[in-house]
């Protein structure tokens, strides 16, 4: 098996490796060469979305009541663009009974056949869950790639993906998808030759080399995970002995996370107008207005119907939010589902087990984007945060224009001191060790010097106190 120290975002092609290497201990049996022509071509591929409507697509449990088929349509476009595909077809398909053989009717499968063929579509994306079976059957029918909600999400993650952890989860995730569908053409495994994923790919004359293939590397990746984790779990150990408390931003993607992350932490996150601009957690050390400091970190955006094998996959991601000591849920509240959007991401709070925290409200609303909104709308919302319930938990703001960035800054300020006693010590100046000691372990707010020694107003956690006390021998205020 070839070593990856730092693997790029890749799906394992069997074409990569020599015939006759050993393969985690077997060696790579000889195959037919597959002569068939590979697309290549550069530029986006003709695609085709279609949005089947009415089918039961609740996949996170509780559903309100079905969203409305332009925003469905509108998301799965959103998506399909956030891997740039040429969308040359998009059809909301009523969907009464699903078919087993192809999900959709006779009647729909047909007209759809004409035309993908006459607008020469390479992939069309049907915005469901598809049973390995219907993905083929729909191929068959209509000569070309067909990848369902799943697939493209795996599509974007793995295009989007940036450090090594998050590549690992994809390919992980990749891989237990194909695992599963190696009755048709392979499909990300084609992701090495360039292009997308999807197009062309070997015969079936290679699936149970591919089969023992996807097996070996999914060991592989299992092993690296653990070991990424373990670092991770130190660092986060790390950040907790300190006192520096987490905040982790959530929300839909494309709420404009990033957006305010870069604001706060003055950093060059990507944010751009894609979906799932980011998926792997971003950190940045900020300075609150109370002086206190914190740690900040941006996280994947959530979606509606992530399926739950997603979830599980992404589940070390999203450690980071489970272990924050506050959460803010950037919304984008211009977006006509923003409604739907937050009950999208609280189920996915629920399925990391976040289920307290949402009912106690512990959770602060940034609503976002309000540049967008009319007047009217603007003031409403001012006054429904400035009053009541939401006073402090829900903050009118604009990542663009930096509106209302302030106060919600200083509501975490407010929310974590709340949570972090700071306390004052004074120490002697020739006492470097302890000094170390205090600005290593402590958030120190402030220091003041007269003559040989020198008073610190510092916050830590109860614990870290005790030590404190503990080492200079006498109790702490
Ligand atoms: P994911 O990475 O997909 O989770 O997205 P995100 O939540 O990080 O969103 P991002 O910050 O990338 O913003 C998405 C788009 O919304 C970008 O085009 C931003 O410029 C835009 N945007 C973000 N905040 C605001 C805002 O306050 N006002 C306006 N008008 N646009 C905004």
């Amino acid at each position: 098996m070839r070593k990856h120290p730092q693997p790029p975002p890749r799906i394992i092609d069997p074409a990569d490796i020599p015939e006759g290497t050993l393969i985690d201990g077997e060696e790579k049996p000889r195959r037919r060469r597959v002569s068939e022509p590979r697309d290549t071509a550069a530029g986006p591929a003709l695609a085709a979305v279609i949005c089947p409507i009415g089918h039961e697509r609740a996949v996170n449990g509780d559903q309100p009541a079905a969203r409305d088929s332009a925003a469905v349509l509108e998301e799965a476009l959103g998506l399909a663009r956030a891997i740039d595909l040429d969308i040359r077809i998009a059809e909301t398909p009523p969907l009464r009974r699903p078919v087993p053989a192809t999900l959709l009717g006779r009647g729909a499968v047909e007209r759809l056949k004409t035309a993908i063929a006459d607008q020469h579509i390479k992939v069309a994306i049907v915005d469901a869950k598809l049973s390995p079976v219907q993905q083929r059957n729909l191929e068959k029918a209509w000569n070309c790639k067909v990848i369902d909600r799943t697939g493209l999400i795996l599509e974007i993650f793995g295009a989007r993906a940036r450090t090594h952890e998050g590549r690992l989860q994809v390919e992980l995730a990749s891989l237990d998808y194909q695992r599963s569908r190696l009755v048709r053409s392979w499909t990300h495994l084609e992701r090495q030759r360039g292009g997308f994923g999807f197009l062309g790919g070997p015969g079936e004359s290679q699936l149970e080399l591919d089969r023992r293939m996807i097996e070996a590397r999914i060991l592989h990746i299992k092993r690296d995970l653990a070991k990424v984790k373990r670092t991770r779990g130190l660092h986060r150990a790390g950040r907790k002995k300190g006192a520096i408390p987490t905040v982790a931003l959530v929300g839909y993607t494309n709420a404009g996370k990033s957006t305010l992350f870069n604001r706060i932490a003055r950093s060059d996150v990507l944010a751009k107008d894609l979906l799932f601009a980011t998926l792997d957690p971003t950190m940045r050390s900020i300075r609150l207005p109370n002086g206190q400091r914190a740690v900040l970190s941006d996280t994947v955006g959530f979606i509606a119907d992530l399926p739950t094998s997603l979830v599980a996959a992404f589940r070390a991601t999203l450690e980071e939010v489970v272990e924050a000591d506050l959460l803010v849920h950037v919304r984008d509240v211009a977006h006509e589902d923003s409604e739907r959007q937050r009950h999208d991401v609280e189920s996915v709070l629920r399925e990391l087990g976040l289920e307290e925290r949402i009912a106690e409200g512990d959770m602060i609303e940034a609503l976002n984007k309000i540049d967008l909104l009319p007047m009217a709308e603007r003031a409403r919302l001012e006054t429904v945060s400035s009053t009541g319930r939401d006073r402090s938990s829900v903050f009118p703001i604009s990542a663009v224009t930096g509106e209302g960035v302030d106060a919600l800054l200083e509501a975490i300020g407010e929310r974590l001191s709340a949570a972090d006693a700071a306390i004052e010590v004074e120490l002697p100046l020739a006492d470097g060790a302890t000094i170390a000691w205090l600005y290593r372990h402590g958030d120190v707010r402030s220091r003041h010097e007269t003559d040989d020694r020198a008073v610190f107003t510092v916050a830590m956690d109860a614990e870290t106190k005790a030590r404190l006390a503990h080492r200079l021998g006498r109790e702490l205020a």
